[in-house]
């Protein structure tokens, strides 16, 4: 069933970005490089080292703006974080309780049945803080742009000075792979944005790298089962041949 609503929602997502995009854009804009991704290929999975590290990029840089509405607290242990690390993450937010007894609403500590809470109210709000631009939800992001991984570590590492002549819009910034190269979201990574707890060094590419792996992860969260499905289906079918095969030649054995 998630696994359907996750499919409908990148569809969906995947038609308004493929609208959003100006007519001519595509032609102007490179493809991002293509980089190698631990989750690439039959037997990809994800790093969990990187996964981890990511998840505290987007806690401590994209959640600012960016809200990922699909995951929910407890899907963290998924990336290696115990039950205790997951409900410690939860609790340090305060989400919405509904209304108490007085018919007043109130807030409290989150639960691992919450979802990844969200930095603004709604819509209206999150423009209002980001000068028009809507900062779109990242839990489906990487399914629903073109390039996937590549295109969102293509954004992160794509910022440039314009070249000369290009009319820059105000408070917007220019970036290589983005549509259109005007970017109402700032380089949101420097050196040393953020300090890892695994001692990581902390480079622009090796954060975004890591924050690519997350956001892949709460995009597919089933690829490595996917994955493994799809190896033992494969082993199935070359068994049958061999036994089809074997039984075929009983069976003709005696026939001249
Ligand atoms: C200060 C607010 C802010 C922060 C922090 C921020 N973003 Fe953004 N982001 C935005 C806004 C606003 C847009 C919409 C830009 C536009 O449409 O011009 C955006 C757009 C994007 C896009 C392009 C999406 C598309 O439509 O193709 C990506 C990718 C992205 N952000 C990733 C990230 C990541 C990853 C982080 C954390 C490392 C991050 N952002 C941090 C505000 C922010």
């Amino acid at each position: 069933m998630r696994r359907l609503i996750l499919a409908a929602a990148s569809l969906i997502g995947l038609a308004a970005g493929v609208a959003a995009l100006p007519a001519n854009a595509a032609e102007e804009t490179p493809a991002p490089p293509k980089r190698s991704w631990s989750f690439d290929g039959m037997f990809g999975t994800y790093d969990r080292a990187a996964l981890q590290r990511g998840f505290q990029v987007y806690k401590e840089v994209c959640a600012a703006c960016h809200s990922l509405k699909y995951v929910y607290y407890r899907n963290l242990t998924e990336i290696g974080l115990s039950v205790e690390q997951a409900k410690a993450v939860a609790a340090s937010v305060e989400v919405n309780g509904g209304l108490n007894d007085q018919g007043e609403p109130f807030t409290r500590p989150g639960t691992l049945a919450d979802h990844f809470k969200a930095p603004y109210a709604n819509d209206k709000a999150a423009r209002a803080a980001n000068g028009g631009a809507l900062p779109p939800d990242q839990s489906l992001l990487v399914n629903a742009r073109e390039g996937g991984a590549d295109y969102i570590f293509g954004i992160l590492t794509g910022y440039q000075g314009a070249p000369s002549g290009f009319a820059l819009g105000e408070g917007m910034s220019y970036n290589k792979y983005f549509p259109g190269h005007q970017i109402s979201m700032s380089q949101p990574i420097s050196d040393d944005r953020v300090t890892y707890a695994d001692g990581t060094k902390a480079t622009v590419e090796q954060m975004s790298a890591d924050v690519t792996t997350f956001l892949a992860w709460a995009s597919n969260p089933e690829l490595e089962q996917r994955k493994r499905m799809g190896i033992r289906i494969v082993l199935f079918l070359i068994l049958m041949t061999g036994v089809t095969y074997a039984v075929k030649r009983k069976v003709w054995a005696s026939v001249h």
